[in-house]
This record gives C-alpha cells, structure tokens and sequence, in this order.
C-alpha cells in the first residue's frame, strides 16, 4: 500500500520543486543583471513594463539603488485547466479508495488474528484435557465431557474465520492488482508532469528573457534629475587638468588618464587602477607626439581623442601603441581660444562619448558663438551630423553628454547648475534647475562616463566624482505611439 502513495508523494513533490525552480529562477531571471544597476547610480523607473495581457506575466521594473524586477504570475495557477490535473485528481481519489479499503481489511485482519490468538489457547487447553482422557480414560466423567464439548463449540467460529481469511486473501489479490495499475498510470502522467512542465517553464523563461532584455536596454538611458555630493578621490595637479577612464560601455579596462593643464601638455600619466590613482601609486608616464589644447579629451575603446595644440585637428592615439592612428580638422571650429568655456583655457573643443557614441562639443564663427554639437564617427573622426544649440559657448561652464542628451552648466565657478538641455532626438532644448555642489569652486572639466556612470570633474586641482540619479521612461508597447516623454 505505500508503494502508491510514495509515487503520489513524488508527484506532489514533482509539482512543488516546480513551483520552487519558478519561485528561485523567476526573479533571478528578472533581478535585472547588476550591470545594469552599477554602484554609485541611483535611478527610478518611472513606467512598467507589461506584456501582452493574453501573456499573462507581467515584469515590473523599480530601481532604488539597484534595479529590481518583480515578475507577477498569472492568477490562474499553472496547473489550472489542464486535463492531466484532472486525471491526476481521479487518480488521487482512486488511491484514497484503495488506501480507505486497504484499512479496512487491515483492521479485519488484526481483530481475525486476535481471534486466532484465543482460539489457539482454547486449542490447547482443549488438547491438555483430550490427552489426559486419552492416558486415564476413568478420569473420565460427565462433567469433564460437558467441558470438552464446550471447548471445541468455542473453537466452532474458526470455520467462519477461515472462510472469511480465504475471501480477504482475495481482495488482496485484487488490491494488489488495482495498486499495481495506478502505480503504471501515475508513473506515466509523473513524467508527462515534469517534462511538459519543463518545457513549458523553459518557453516561459525564453520569453521573459526577451522581455527583460528589451526592460534592461530600455533602462540604459536616462534623464539627468539628480547630482550627487562631491566624492573627492585626490587632490593634485594644477588648477586645470583632465582626468579619465575608458567610456567604452563594455571595456572592462580599468585604468586612468591624467592630462593636467590645458596649455601645449604632452604628459599622458597612467594609473593601474582608480585605487592606484586615488593612493598615487602604480603609474606610466607617457609623451604624446603632439601637444594637447584645452581639457575636453576622451578615451574611448582604448584610443585617447584630443585637440592638437593651437589647431582644431582631433587626434585619435591609440593607449595600446602609442601611435596617432588618425588626424582630421573639426571645419570651422574654433580654437586658440575663440570659442571656449566661460573659464578659458583653449576649452574650444570639448570631446565626449555617451551611450552612443563619440561626440565633439565647439562653436564657428558660422554659427556666431552658438554652443555646436557634433557626432563623429570613432575612426574617421568625420562629423556625421551636427545640431546647433542656440545656447552661447562662451557663457557655458562646462557640457557633457547622457544618452544623446547635452546637458549644459551656467558656470564653472561656485553655485554652478545644470541649466540648460539639449535632446538630440527631438532637436528640441529646455531650461533645467540641476543643482550640484562645486566644491573647490572652479571646474575645468565635467564629463559623464557612461560604462562607470558617474560624472568626472577636475575641481581646481582635486579630482571629484558627482553620482547621477537618472529618471527612466520605460515604453511599454502600447504606448509606444505617444511622443518620448522625455
Ligand atoms: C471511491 O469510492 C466511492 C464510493 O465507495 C465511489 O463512488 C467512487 O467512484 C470511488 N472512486 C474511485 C476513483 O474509484
Ligand atoms: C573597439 O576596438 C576594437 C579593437 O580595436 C575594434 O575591433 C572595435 O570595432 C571597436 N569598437 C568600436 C565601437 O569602435
Ligand atoms: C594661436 O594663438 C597664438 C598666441 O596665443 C598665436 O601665436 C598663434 O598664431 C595662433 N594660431 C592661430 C592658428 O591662430
């Protein structure tokens, strides 16, 4: 009888690891990958992602510190409408029959062999008394006679005992039967159970992958709502200076660039680490072939992009070896000065790289002053499109990039904002209120890494870091047709 019910326990128990593997799976399938919750960012997702309703699931996305995405299951259980859940129930009462006959022969079987148990001492008192007869026939009297018969009609119910023994035995026989045909029937709906279930569960799972591919590609990019307090990783250089690391969203190089001064440097300083940096330790120096203008350089997928001297020729120079790779002019941009950030210091062209891409920040004479923003394209340093501001350079602080976003300061000095917003997608601009704490009160450079996510300022010879608290617009496809919120 426990063969059967140990098969309905491992069905059972079948279903509940199932709903375990969904239970430990689901989230980290949905737990957006840390990736896309790097430390240092705090975002907030502002809409849902949902899946089509004839779906069922839906993801929801929040990002608090770290991205998190709970998965709501539909309300009817997985197991809900299924005919096999049906045939399994049938399956279960058949063996609760069985179970409730089985324990009834059970208790017959114990009060028969009580009976047996009485009977055999009868038996033997019964034998005592016939062979005492049997030794002395004189003791014979009768009374002892009367007693004897009265022995042997007591044993009289041990025919009917037999009778009943033979018509258990064959229940049993049948029980036995009925239990081995279940135990067959429920070994083939275990594995129907398991292997569809799988199957089932690994679609599922393919599909919320998808889906949370599009949720976390969709997180990337975000507005610019938030600027944390200064984090001061060191204190050295002159005033002015640039310092950096590689914005190439999936590099996994670590190491920083140091360009102090603005003016005819050619000392290109690399740190290991940003550890080695912030202790001043484990560092190369190395001698760029041509000298730099201004503080707006980047490095990007290993090459160091920057102005040449007195010029507006871009220079890209490879980290790996040391060699120009590529030289172009930015036409009519002006340098020497012309045009620079409201602090100076040849900030004529600022270069800079967002989620997507390289980008040039300058002015013409063409333009008259107007802040210009140019997309390049990596190797040729060609401009392949270029959107004008309107906002006046001279009297920008500093600008840096967030998803195709230009986001402009109103001064490189104490009280500076984030005042101004350019989206490149809708070649539309706004005023902002974005207020962050200059700490050393004169900012020579302010870029935004997208891989790290974090903003990169030189502070009047400190090195400071700014966190980002980033707003995500998540379309959902049904509203997919509304203009971008942002
Ligand atoms: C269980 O027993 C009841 C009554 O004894 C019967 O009506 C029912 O059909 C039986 N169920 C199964 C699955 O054999
Ligand atoms: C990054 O650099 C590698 C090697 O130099 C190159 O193969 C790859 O195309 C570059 N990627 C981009 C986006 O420029
Ligand atoms: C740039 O300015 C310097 C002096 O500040 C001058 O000597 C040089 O000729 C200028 N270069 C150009 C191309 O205007």
């Amino acid at each position: 009888m426990s063969v059967p019910l140990l098969k309905l326990g491992a069905v059972v128990s079948t279903m509940i690891m199932v709903s375990n593997w969904m239970s430990q799976k689901l989230p980290a399938l949905v737990g957006l990958d840390l990736h896309a919750a790097r430390p240092g960012t705090s975002e907030k997702l502002v809409s849902v992602w949902s899946p089509g309703e004839d779906e069922g699931w839906q993801v929801f996305g929040s990002v608090q510190d770290r991205c998190v995405c709970s998965i709501m299951s539909p309300t009817h259980t997985l197991c809900g409408g299924d005919p096999r859940h049906d045939r399994l129930q049938r399956l279960a009462n058949h063996v609760l029959n069985v179970s409730q006959d089985m324990e009834l022969l059970n208790q017959r079987t114990a009060q028969d062999l009580q009976h047996l148990r009485d009977s055999e001492t009868l038996l033997d008192a019964l034998e005592t008394r016939l062979k005492t007869a049997h030794d002395d026939p004189h003791s014979l009297t009768s009374k002892s006679l009367q007693d004897l018969r009265w022995s042997v009609s007591q044993c009289r119910p041990l025919r009917a005992l037999t009778g009943r023994l033979r018509a258990d035995a064959g229940q049993l026989e049948s029980l036995k039967e009925e239990l081995g045909r279940l135990e067959d029937s429920l070994s083939v709906l275990q594995e129907l159970f398991t292997l569809r279930h799988y199957q089932r569960l690994q679609e599922r799972s393919s599909v919320l992958q998808q889906h949370l591919h599009t949720c976390s590609s969709q997180l990337g990019c975000g507005r610019l709502t938030g600027i944390s307090a200064p984090l001061t990783v060191r204190s050295s250089g002159s005033r002015f200076g640039s310092w950096m690391m590689d914005t190439m969203i999936d590099s996994s190089d670590n190491r920083v660039w140091v360009m102090d001064g603005y003016l005819k440097g050619r000392r290109l300083v690399e740190y290991q680490s940003l550890y080695d940096f912030a202790n001043g330790q484990n560092f190369i120096i190395h001698h760029l072939p041509h000298p730099w203008a201004g503080t707006g350089h980047v490095v990007y997928n290993g090459s160091l992009y920057y102005t040449k001297h007195h010029s507006n020729v871009l220079i890209r120079y490879s980290l790996a070896s040391g060699v120009v790779q590529h030289q172009q002019p930015l036409h009519q941009a002006g340098f020497n000065n012309t045009f620079p950030y409201s602090w100076g210091g040849s900030s004529d062209i600022d270069l800079m790289v967002d989620e997507l891409g390289l980008w040039a920040v300058y002015s013409s004479t063409p333009h008259a002053g107007t802040l210009v923003l140019s997309r390049l394209h990596p190797h040729t340093l060609e401009v392949q499109r270029s959107w004008d501001t309107g906002f006046p350079k001279r009297s920008a602080g500093e600008a840096f990039l967030i998803c195709g976003t230009l986001y402009v300061t109103d001064s490189h000095l104490a009280g500076a904002k984030v005042h101004f917003s350019f989206h490149t997608d809708t070649a539309s601009y706004e005023y902002t209120d974005i207020s962050f704490h200059n700490l050393y009160s004169h900012i020579s450079m302010l870029d935004y890494n997208p891989r790290t996510r974090a903003l990169y300022t030189w502070n009047n010879g400190h090195q400071v870091l700014y966190e980002l608290t980033l707003m995500h617009f998540i379309r959902t496809a049904r509203d997919s047709d509304q203009p971008h919120a942002g």
